[in-house]
């Protein structure tokens, strides 16, 4: 990993702008959701493999009282404050280090001034955590300088909150979880509700296709909380009738159909994918477990159309991009990954069949909207780390 070349990228940079080499270089990666979308707030279960792609940044403690942060990737745009007065959110990427350095101060902790330099691979807005990335970059630089006691589970909460809190998007825990514990050739399921987490390994001879629709939706925000808010919308009428109920995870679907009724149809429908889909993710990693990948990939396009239909978070582009994928002898399943309105597809692939893949879904999307798609393999990867 310390032959990477954003490791070199960053490493380089910080030197020439500190005259010094950094202390550490961590690695946060983004990730791709397997399936399990829209669940994890939903107290439900999710089934992500943090990527190759990720996060770097090269760090070390500052000489002058205040921190110095170079973003590489936005020309060299810097931001100087300190950590003894975190300053309001401004929106942009250097929230993210605030916002951190906020979550410590809310704990209790208090980080000390640093100087770093920051890059990614991780495409922005394309629905792979490019920003739990970056948190936990800096979550994570923070806790080894200050020899802060955390868990990483628990870092992954930490960065959660400043992502709720101080950017102010309220996500759920599945990005931040999945950076903070990935691990190498395996997926991870997380329920949400207990953060226990199991390791599935990758199978064999099945490659990840990511393919990039570069549809960016900037209403993904508001869409996200209309939806969160139908979902609770659900709960509390159900509640009325099943009074266990806490969140849409506790439902099934016998009784979304026996007592949800009385909801608004688009309601009715937000839940039933909810409920679904938290089925799916269970029988995935039975499928995962068993080697059974062609019910895996069903259940992945059986996901996309409940995204598509009942959630309503789809676009006509990664419509095209799944279909096209499912034209090609050799992929077992394809589906929207990530929040939707906009970003990426996954597919499962049989190793000797991406080219071909490739080749296919980049000619239809081509034709049929217009633009070249960037479509990639990908790794399960592991998850924080310094180098
Ligand atoms: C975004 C959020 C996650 C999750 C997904 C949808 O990525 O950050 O918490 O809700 O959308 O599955």
């Amino acid at each position: 990993m310390a032959e990477h070349e954003l490791y070199r990228k960053v490493a380089r940079a910080y030197a020439a702008r500190f005259q010094q080499s950094p202390q550490l270089v961590v690695r946060a990666p983004g990730r791709v959701n397997l399936i399990g979308e829209h669940t994890d707030y939903n107290d439900g279960f999710v089934l992500p493999v943090a990527v190759d792609q990720a996060a770097w940044l090269a760090v070390g403690p500052a000489a002058e009282p205040w921190t110095t942060i170079r973003a590489v990737d936005m020309n060299d745009d810097e931001v100087v404050f300190s950590v003894a007065q975190v300053p309001a959110s401004v929106g942009g990427w250097s929230d993210y280090p605030k916002g951190i350095v906020w979550a410590f101060l809310e704990r209790g902790l208090q980080p000390s001034n640093i100087n770093a330099v920051l890059t990614s691979d991780v495409p922005v807005g394309a629905g792979m955590s490019s920003s739990a990335a970056i948190e936990l970059a800096f979550a994570f630089a923070w806790t080894t300088l200050g020899q802060f006691d955390i868990a990483l589970p628990d870092l992954a909460l930490l960065c959660q909150k400043a992502e709720n809190q101080y950017v102010g998007v309220n996500c759920g825990i599945m990005d931040q979880m999945i950076s903070a514990c990935g691990k190498a050739g395996h997926a991870m399921m997380l329920d949400s509700r207990s953060l226990d987490r199991r390791y599935f390994p990758m199978p064999e001879g099945v490659a990840i296709v990511v393919a990039d629709s570069l549809v960016r939706r900037s209403l993904a925000a508001s869409e996200y909380n209309v939806r969160r808010a139908q979902c609770e919308q659900a709960v509390t009428h159900l509640q009325a009738y099943v009074p266990d109920v806490m969140a849409l995870r506790d439902v099934s679907l016998r009784n979304l159909e026996r007592f949800g009724r009385g909801l608004p149809d688009v309601v009715y429908r937000r839940a039933r994918h909810v409920v679904t889909e938290n089925d799916r993710v269970l029988r995935f990693a039975r499928a995962l477990y068993s080697g059974d990948i062609d019910t895996a990939g069903a259940l992945m396009v059986e996901g996309h159309r409940s995204l598509r239909d009942d959630y309503e978070v789809s676009v006509p582009e990664l419509d095209v991009l799944v279909e096209a994928a499912m034209e090609v002898p050799g992929c077992y399943g394809a589906r929207l990954t990530g929040a939707g309105f906009g970003g990426c597809t996954i597919a499962l692939v049989a190793e000797e069949s991406v080219a071909e893949f490739q080749t296919h879904i980049t000619e239809v999307y081509e034709a049929r909207c217009g633009k070249c798609p960037a479509v990639y393999v990908t790794h399960p990867a592991d998850g924080v780390a310094s180098l």
